[in-house]
């Protein structure tokens, strides 16, 4: 399978990293500020688990993912400041973010099939001026040829309590020592499954935004941008 890109490709920036780094407010922000289009190759594995509980179908079913994950009626509807998601034309936006289905597209993402099936469907949203492709294997397998790609990572201890002040803004009372397990259970599980695992590509640049805020990640990346000539910096 050819992962090479013609040579007038338009550019991708790849932004992986473990869950809760703060990937999907870097990315959007960065599409935005360059006019260009965005991946959250997670919500395609999170609508493939919400698709399959849909169907009735077994997250221990590889076979039976692979048709869903392949029949996949999603879209992406860009509106001011978020992106509204559609499962078969019905509102998926919020039920896609629950614990339950981050937990059930992690046992998703982890059968190789079901990986193959979404691979083109990611592929094809590199389209004219640019891509923002945000996951966990944007830079070691969907787009290795990609002009610029970040590795964005924080300690599991801040994302589980940054995950903690989202929740609670949004009215959920969770315990902060039950994220942490759940996120080091998922890292655990994306870092050590034998397809696509979770890791840096080779020539990626790795940022820890532990201490750093949302602007200061989106002015380094700005900068990066700037240097490789993908973007003019304003
Ligand atoms: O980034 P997220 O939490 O929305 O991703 C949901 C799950 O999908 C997570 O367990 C990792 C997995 N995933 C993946 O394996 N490969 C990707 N490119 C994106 C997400």
């Amino acid at each position: 399978m050819s992962t090479t890109a013609a040579a007038n490709a338009p550019p991708v920036l790849t932004i992986d990293g473990p869950g809760g780094a703060g990937k999907g407010t870097i990315s959007r922000l960065i599409a935005e500020r360059l006019g260009w289009h965005l991946l959250d190759s997670g919500a395609l594995y999170r609508l493939t688990a919400l698709a399959a509980a849909k169907h009735e179908v077994a997250l221990d079913d590889e076979a039976a993912l692979v048709d869903v994950a392949v029949a996949l009626d999603v879209a992406f509807l860009a509106e001011e400041g978020a992106t509204r998601v559609l499962l078969e034309g019905s509102d998926a936006t919020h039920t896609i973010r629950t614990e339950q289905i981050g937990d059930a597209a992690s046992r998703v993402a982890a059968l190789p099939a079901v990986r193959r099936a979404l691979l083109q469907r990611q592929r094809d949203f590199r389209q004219a001026p640019g891509l923002v492709a945000d996951g966990r294997d944007m830079g070691t397998v969907v787009f290795t040829d990609a002009p610029l790609k970040i590795f964005l990572t924080a300690s599991a201890e801040e994302r589980a309590h940054r995950r903690h002040l989202q929740l609670q803004k949004s009215g959920v009372d969770a315990s902060l020592s039950s994220l942490l397990k759940e996120i080091q259970a998922r890292d655990a599980r994306d870092m050590q499954r034998s397809v696509a695992p979770l890791k840096p590509a080779d020539d990626a640049i790795t940022l820890d935004t532990t201490r750093l805020t949302i602007p200061e990640v989106v002015d380094r990346l700005t900068e990066l941008l700037t240097e490789r000539g993908l973007a003019t910096g304003t």
